[in-house]
């Protein structure tokens, strides 16, 4: 069986994440997990917290809180919501671990020995009242073309025009208010990329089997303009990794810290480490999968983002790798995705507009959420979430097609043979047709499973799910049942090891229920079914189960209109 090292995108600290944020990574990244894990591959399935940067900073002080004890607190409510959301991740760690903090200076440390780090002294606004450098967004003042009095030092949001700090009048700190600003000189750490450009073009190159929307936004950045610039990747600022090259300090960078994107994407390594300390493990456990010396070139490397995270996992983070010099595990596979809609308009963290993952929690189960996003994913291009679309294919999918037929089949199996697999009869020309059906179908949504085409994979599923009830429909237990009882056992045996079968396929998508599933045929037998025929004869004649409880209640009209008007506004 293969090794197969999967990565979602890290989400940030600051705030609980929009369902948007979800199916852009995590929950993509989840369904190959679980799937892969299914088929009986060793899966390693990482993901951890972004906590670096200024939006922490911010978020924390709006929350009155010491950043530390902010980012604490976020985490648990982070991984509280991925647990429940059924993220099946084997360690959520955080990039402000220590563990983090060593690699990033390690990676630091050997970038310089490569001689791929210069020092560039700038000129930045100082905030004397704040006793801090301000990034550029955070200065405001009066725009010079529109006399809007809100403009930030990046860019007047009234009329567009994209503004240097220097060109607001009367510029004020956006934390404090203050305008006691000044210029002051400061240096900083640029990332010789452009000195790796051939190194980065040949291994694209070597990605044949990327998407073009992957390899284009790469090459765009590799020869458009200037082709790829040098990157800082340090900041003035208290919250971060602190400026060292291994454990040596760096003469000149006290008291700055790296970049945020510099020290995110090197936590997906560290994050292997902190599960390995966090389980008792060995450094050699984590490392078969990172070090290509140390067992990880047998490993495949599958990463998960939005399209807005591309130009970082192609390019900025491979160059940290290649330029260590060091023998770590690059990416094999990278599966991006567009944007989710909400209603007319963008899902917005800073704006509060959208359902936010907790928020979706607290009206339906997961799995609801779960079956509509990752049947909806934005993959070829954006997509919307209605309140509409969602009540319908909810309804359609989960409640008529699937459950309908879980409940059906055991209810019908109750009346009139007992909680037991029906003994007698015997499969014939109809149930062939419906194996081979299956034995089709299930053949093609492996294949897109292992692709990672997500929609088509749960139209497939779907598809499954119809064929049982179609069989269920035409061969009519209840009706054959009248004149000839074995054969109506033989059809409702075959029902009932199609929950099994369903529950199996299913698991990725929606775990919960297959879980219920699987409980109510009173089995734990998950086996894949790569010979359909016999999966079908899993559940003997004999064996005992349960008629479970209602699995997916339907929305109405009623709950519909009141979410919609709930969620029409915005969240503080
Ligand atoms: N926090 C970033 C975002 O949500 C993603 C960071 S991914 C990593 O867009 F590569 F930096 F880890
Ligand atoms: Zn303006």
């Amino acid at each position: 069986m293969a090794r197969i090292l999967i990565t979602s995108a890290i989400p940030y600290i600051n705030g609980i994440k929009h369902l948007g944020n979800l199916i852009g990574s995590q929950l993509p990244a989840d369904l190959y997990a679980r799937y892969l894990r299914g088929r009986g591959n060793e899966v390693m399935f990482l993901c951890a917290t972004d906590e670096h940067g200024t939006p922490a900073e911010l978020a924390a002080a709006k929350a009155g809180k010491p950043v530390a004890e902010y980012c604490a607190e976020m985490y648990g409510v982070q991984a509280d919501i991925a647990k429940r959301f059924g993220l099946s991740f084997d360690h959520f760690g955080r990039s402000s671990s220590e563990q983090n903090k060593k690699l990033t200076q390690h990676f630091a440390g050997k970038l310089d020995e490569a001689e791929l780090i210069r020092e560039v002294t700038e000129k930045q606004v100082y905030s004397n009242a704040d006793g801090r450098f301000l990034p550029d967004r955070y200065i405001e003042g009066t725009c010079p073309n529109c006399g809007y009095e809100r403009a930030r030092g990046d860019q007047c949001e009234n009329c567009t025009k994209q503004l240097d700090p220097t060109d607001l009048i009367e510029p004020r700190s956006a934390i404090s208010g203050s305008t006691d600003l000044e210029v002051r000189e400061t240096k900083h750490l640029y990332l010789r990329q452009s000195a790796m450009k051939d190194q980065l073009d040949a291994w694209i190159d070597s990605k044949k089997d990327w998407p073009i929307l992957t390899t284009s936004i790469a090459k765009k950045w590799l020869h458009d303009g200037d082709g790829l610039q040098d990157r800082g990747i340090t900041r003035d600022l208290d919250w971060g990794v602190p400026v060292k090259k291994g454990d040596q300090d760096w003469p000149g960078m006290e008291g700055k810290v790296f970049y945020v994107w510099f020290d995110a994407p090197i936590e997906y390594i560290a994050c292997a480490k902190e599960w390995a300390d966090a389980n008792g493990k060995t450094d050699a456990d984590w490392e078969r999968w990172w070090r290509t010396d140390k067992g990880a070139d047998d490993v495949r490397y599958v990463q998960f983002m939005g399209k807005d995270n591309v130009p970082f996992h192609t390019l900025s983070f491979p160059a940290t790798i290649l330029g260590s010099g060091e023998p770590w595990k690059m990416v094999d596979h990278l599966k991006s995705f567009n944007y989710l809609n909400y209603d007319g308009g963008q899902f917005s963290t800073s704006q509060g507009r959208g359902v936010f993952m907790d928020q979706a929690l607290d009206i339906l189960p997961a799995d609801f959420w779960r079956w509509w996003l990752l049947s909806h994913a934005p993959e070829s291009s954006d997509s919307e979430f209605t309140w509409e679309n969602f009540q319908q294919s909810v309804n359609k999918d989960l409640a008529d097609v699937l459950g309908n037929f879980v409940s059906r089949i055991t209810k019908f199996c109750r009346s009139k043979f007992g909680e037991a697999v029906p003994e007698g009869g015997s499969y014939g020309d109809r149930e062939q047709a419906l194996i081979d059906e299956l034995t089709k179908r299930v053949r093609a949504y492996e294949g897109h499973m292992e692709a990672m085409e997500v929609r088509k994979s749960a139209q497939e599923l779907r598809a499954i799910w119809v064929a049982g009830n179609e069989y269920l429909q035409a061969a009519a237990p209840w009706s054959t049942f009248k004149e000839d009882p074995e054969q109506a056992a033989a059809q409702v045996r075959l029902g009932l090891n199609l929950i099994r079968l369903y529950a199996v396929l299913s698991a990725p998508f929606i775990p919960e229920t297959t879980a219920k599933m699987l409980s109510a045929m009173n089995t734990s037998d998950t086996n894949w079914p790569d010979d359909v025929a016999a999966a079908l004869n899993a559940l003997p004649a004999g064996h005992a189960f349960t008629v479970p409880d209602v699995l997916f209640a339907k929305i109405t009209d009623e709950q519909r209109e009141d979410w919609q008007s709930r969620f029409s506004g915005l969240r503080d």
